[in-house]
């Protein structure tokens, strides 16, 4: 039986560049490996304080998010979409590991810290807020994942999955539940076009994966490079400049020899900034030009996208049913059978 694989995407906006690199790489290179299922969090965003009290919104980006996921290679023939809110098992599953979940331990995740501090909220967020590894937990482990693509942030919600894990296997003596796995992507973190260590949709630094190619080229146009160098004839710094960052990142193979080049020029302050950026825009349009097309497709084909999402649901359900019916047994609160 194939291994599988579990992750997830927050719907609270459009998928971007750091989206790409820290997961969504990967789970398009392993889907043919592992049974594959990809989880809209649309639950977890209602989280969000911008999303409550704005119905449409998160129903407009599961099917966004659901789209970026399609259009960068994810294939519904083979790979399970779904999203969280049909799948009413998870949050069965969430609210039985609350129990086993201290209140310090849930305000201890340094991940829901950082995002309260990062979205300056203050004490102004919700209990769903502080709860949503814990429903994290719950769509990891409904369909019983080994594997998890994630951003390198999210680690700390997988050690508090399998913390769940071990705690629950304890009590209820069994090994019902079975611990996961993080993987990061090949780039840990990728920074914001502004050099801000991460890209964000509340900093406004990202580059997406629909954005148009006057897009791309404007946000590159102005994007953050190094500050100490004033004149293209300024010796400049090639390590942790965005430009050369998302060069690496997402040049091929054909476009190595230039970007050292280039490397080898701005260093000695040979190359302008403009020719180096100008550069990166055709990198990054060639690199989303089969993107863009397969989402126009899916775009002007809704109703197969709900379909996908339909299908998904209909699985992954069946899983998490299973799963379930499992803890439950083990706790003893199955009370009409045998
Ligand atoms: N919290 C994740 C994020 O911010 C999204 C997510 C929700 C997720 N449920 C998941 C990721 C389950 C992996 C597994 O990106």
């Amino acid at each position: 039986m194939k291994k599988r694989i579990l992750t997830g995407d927050n719907t609270t906006g459009r998928l971007h560049l750091g989206h790409y690199v820290g997961s969504l790489e990967n789970r398009v290179k392993l889907q043919h490996d592992y049974e594959t299922f990809i989880l809209l969090a649309d639950m977890h965003s209602l989280a969000y304080p911008k999303y409550i009290g704005e119905p449409g919104t998160v129903a407009d980006s599961v099917i966004q998010v659901t789209i970026d996921n399609l259009a960068v290679g994810l294939d519904p023939k083979i790979s399970t979409i779904f999203a969280e809110s049909t799948v009413p098992e998870i949050y069965e599953l969430a609210t039985i590991f609350s129990m086993l979940v201290s209140h310090n331990r849930a305000l201890r995740n340094p991940t829901i810290k950082e995002e309260i501090r990062e979205k300056s909220l203050g004490d102004n967020y919700s209990l769903g807020y502080i709860f949503f590894p814990i429903l994290q937990a719950a769509d990891i482990l409904c369909v019983k994942a080994d594997l998890v693509p994630v951003g390198e942030d999210q680690l700390p919600h997988i050690e508090q999955t399998n913390e769940i894990v071990r705690r629950f296997n304890q009590l209820y003596k069994g090994e019902v539940l079975k611990e996961t796995k993080g993987l990061v992507g090949r780039i840990k973190r990728l920074v914001g076009t502004d050099g801000n260590v991460k890209m964000t949709k509340s900093l406004g630094n990202c580059i997406y994966l629909s954005d148009s190619e006057a897009d791309v080229e404007k946000k590159v146009m102005n994007m953050y490079t190094d500050p100490k160098r004033i004149h293209p004839t300024d010796k400049g710094t090639v390590e942790n400049n965005p430009v050369f960052i998302y060069l690496d990142a997402f040049g091929k193979e054909k476009d190595r020899f230039q970007i050292e080049d280039f490397k080898i020029r701005y260093r000695e302050g040979k190359v302008g900034d403009v020719e180096v950026k100008k550069y990166l825009i055709k990198v990054l349009n060639d690199f989303l030009a089969p993107i863009r097309k397969r989402h126009k497709e899916f775009e002007a084909n809704p109703g197969k996208v709900k379909k996908i999402l339909e299908e998904g649901t209909k699985k992954a359900r069946g899983e998490a049913i299973k799963t379930l019916t499992a803890v439950k047994n083990a706790i003893n609160m199955n009370y009409f059978e045998g």
